[in-house]
């Protein structure tokens, strides 16, 4: 790829997706964007390039921005953050939300929907400890094609084979042939919705729980710490913070502090007050927030 195509590329996914795209990564960028092009009719990355810079190029680039997410996830991923959210943070709101009997929770990206899928099972198997409480579960993305498979909650047999004991397969999953339908009640637990978290998402109310799980990977600091100051004006004073097994707060912001003993779980620290604007990012019609 010539470097003046490779660079406009780098730029244009840092503006839209918050991808941090090193010098050297050309080879991601021709695995992934070759066969858009060829779907588009193109022969190559330089003419998908030469489009992406024509009038009327929104949609491509939605598609290209698209295309170069990692959708990787599965179900009860890395274990411990499902442990934490069964025997740490749900106890401890159960008895601090006794009053209002309500827990507002947000999967950040969401990915197919294997994370906000596990947490409706884990609240199911909580079973009359949530009696007469609303429990409500967002899934976020910045694609919409992971959020239409989230939203039908069906998956093959390879992905139900990955992390998911096989009693909880049986108990809440319908099998079609080869495919698994997660059932309409869990299904039902979930609201979806596109979201970039470039973007402003204090639109959404405030969270007693965040899952943001392998996505600040991708970012640059600068980009981590402002999306931790939003979260953290977003989260209730004694909300949780859920990050993947890779990030952490710590070095980065005062916003968040690492629970002691409980990796990958954080609560608001002391800068809550502090107030970062979204990242002035072109806004995409696919991706909104
Ligand atoms: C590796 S998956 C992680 C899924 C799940 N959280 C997990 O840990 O298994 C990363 C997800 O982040 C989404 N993503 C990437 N950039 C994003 C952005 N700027 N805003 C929202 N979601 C984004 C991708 O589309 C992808 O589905």
């Amino acid at each position: 790829m010539n470097p003046p195509d490779y660079e406009y590329l780098r730029k244009l996914l840092k503006d839209h997706s918050g991808l941090d795209l090193s010098a050297d990564k050309q080879y991601l960028i021709e695995s992934r964007l070759l066969p858009l092009a060829r779907k588009a009719g193109l022969p190559g990355i330089p003419e998908l390039v030469q489009k992406m810079k024509g009038v009327g190029s929104t949609a491509l680039i939605a598609q290209v921005v698209e295309a170069m997410t990692t959708n990787e996830t599965f179900f009860f991923r890395d274990k411990v953050p499902f442990d934490h959210f069964r025997d740490t943070i749900m106890p401890e709101l159960l008895r601090a939300r006794g009053g209002r009997k309500s827990i507002r929770i947000w999967c950040a990206a969401g990915s197919t929907g294997q994370e906000p899928y596990s947490l409706a099972i884990c609240l199911k198997e909580m079973g009359a400890a949530l009696a007469g409480w609303r429990v409500e579960i967002l899934a976020t993305d910045l694609s919409q094609e992971v959020l239409e498979k989230s939203k039908a909650g069906i998956y093959s047999q390879f992905e139900v084979q990955r992390g998911l004991p096989i009693q909880m397969l049986v108990k809440y999953f319908k099998q079609n042939g080869e495919l698994w339908q997660i059932n309409p009640e869990l299904r039902a637990m979930i609201q979806h919705r596109p979201l970039n978290l470039l973007h402003d998402f204090s639109q959404l109310g405030s969270f007693d729980v965040i899952f943001c799980r392998n996505v600040l990977i991708y970012f640059d600091q600068d980009t981590k710490i402002n999306i931790f100051g939003r979260l953290a004006r977003i989260m209730e004073p004694d909300g949780f913070l859920v990050l993947g097994a890779a990030e952490t707060v710590v070095g980065l912001t005062e916003a968040f502090k690492p629970v002691a003993d409980k990796r990958g779980l954080y609560r608001p620290g002391d800068a809550r007050a502090q107030q970062p604007r979204p990242i002035a990012a072109p806004r995409l019609a696919m991706a909104g927030g």
